[in-house]
């Protein structure tokens, strides 16, 4: 079954072409390398041995889209790209609602005109905002988007849900994903942020590597067993797994219509400076870091209830937090400045 994976050659996306390739499907990528580099493949092909096809264009380029539905014969599609970055959407708004959510009714038009029925939609944690209660289920109301990037979320969700309703074969999946880390145990492929990290864990492997000078942790005064923000960091390879059961799951649904959204999480929450701590264990390196000022957007603390989707999509988290950092570390060893 060949699968189109857009955003195929970054970070998730291409440890979940790994995973598709694993359980049997025929991943497809397009990606337009914007926020990926094109060695991705190499990578790719390292680890699978033979080359992954990709499309080089953007999925807000209609015809080249419509070029790969119509050359190849893809029964699904798992959308992952996507402007992502949540400080960049407050200053860029426009360049973020377009993008994000034209690639996302592009998608479904074409999907629709060419009859294929899967889709698994890239969503995050941040469609909840600050929870009033911990862990956050599906249920937990979505509060109101702290960001533009969040809102795109939220609204594509809303998007899927109502497309679904109205169209008798389709059947969607989102998934909220939570903080996804570290990289392939191969170290073929991993997070390759461009210019300086704004994610905790790529910062922390550059501070540890010599590329910066010092994480600054934003802020210790939360209401937090150390004062630090709690997330619930998942490994990017057990994230990637989720999609081949989002996909199985579909396949089991005997009729369309069907939409539902899973939290993509551990189901446990740690601490900025329990994460330092274990890279530090893992490493065997002491790390230089600061306490700085809060991060304006942050959320105090925030992880998944897992119950969800290790019932309905028999996934459950596999890799701890030591083992994340392990692997992020190798994967920055590989790595030049
Ligand atoms: N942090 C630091 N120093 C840094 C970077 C991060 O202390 O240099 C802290 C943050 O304050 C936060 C934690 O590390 O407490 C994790 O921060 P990340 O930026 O890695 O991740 P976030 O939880 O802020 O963001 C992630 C995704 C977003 C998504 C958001 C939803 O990266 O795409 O979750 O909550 F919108």
């Amino acid at each position: 079954m060949k699968i189109l994976v857009t955003g195929g050659a970054g970070f998730i996306g291409s440890h979940t072409v790994v995973e598709l390739h694993n359980a049997g499907f025929e991943p497809v990528i397009i990606d337009n390398f914007n926020n990926s580099k094109i060695t991705a493949l190499d990578g790719l092909r390292a680890i699978i041995g033979h080359d992954v096809r990709c499309y080089q264009a953007d999925c807000n380029d209609v015809a080249a889209l419509e070029g790969i539905f119509k050359t190849e014969n893809i029964e699904g599609v798992i959308h992952f790209a996507a402007h992502k970055a949540v400080g960049e959407s407050v200053a860029q708004p426009l360049s973020y609602y377009y993008n994000n959510l034209n690639s996302t009714v592009l998608l479904l038009e074409l999907m629709e005109k060419y009859g294929i029925e899967n889709f698994v939609f890239s969503s995050s944690c941040t469609v909840y905002g600050e929870p009033d209660a911990l862990p956050v289920t599906e249920a937990t109301p979505r509060k109101a988007a702290t960001s533009p990037y969040g809102n795109t979320k939220q609204i594509c969700e809303d998007i899927i849900r109502d497309h679904v309703r109205a169209t008798p074969s389709l059947k969607a999946i989102a998934l909220r994903y939570f903080n996804p880390i570290g990289a392939h145990q191969s170290a073929q492929i991993g997070e390759l942020p461009l210019g300086v990290p704004s994610n905790l864990v790529p910062f922390i492997t550059q501070t540890a590597a010599g590329w910066r000078e010092k994480l600054t942790i934003f802020g210790n005064d939360y209401n937090t067993p150390d004062g630090t923000n709690v997330r619930d960091y998942i490994h990017v390879v057990d994230l990637a797994k989720a999609h081949v059961q989002a996909l199985r799951l579909l396949q089991k649904q005997t009729t369309g219509q069907y939409y539902d959204v899973f939290n993509v999480g551990t189901g446990r929450g740690n601490t900025v400076l329990e994460v330092v701590k274990a890279f530090e264990k893992v490493s065997g390196q002491p790390l230089n870091y600061e306490i700085g000022a809060r991060r304006s957007g942050d959320v105090e603390q925030i992880f998944a209830s897992a119950d969800k989707v290790n019932n309905i999509m028999e996934w459950t988290a596999q890799k701890t937090l030591e083992e994340s950092l392990a692997d992020a570390w190798r994967w920055q060893l590989t790595l030049k400045k």
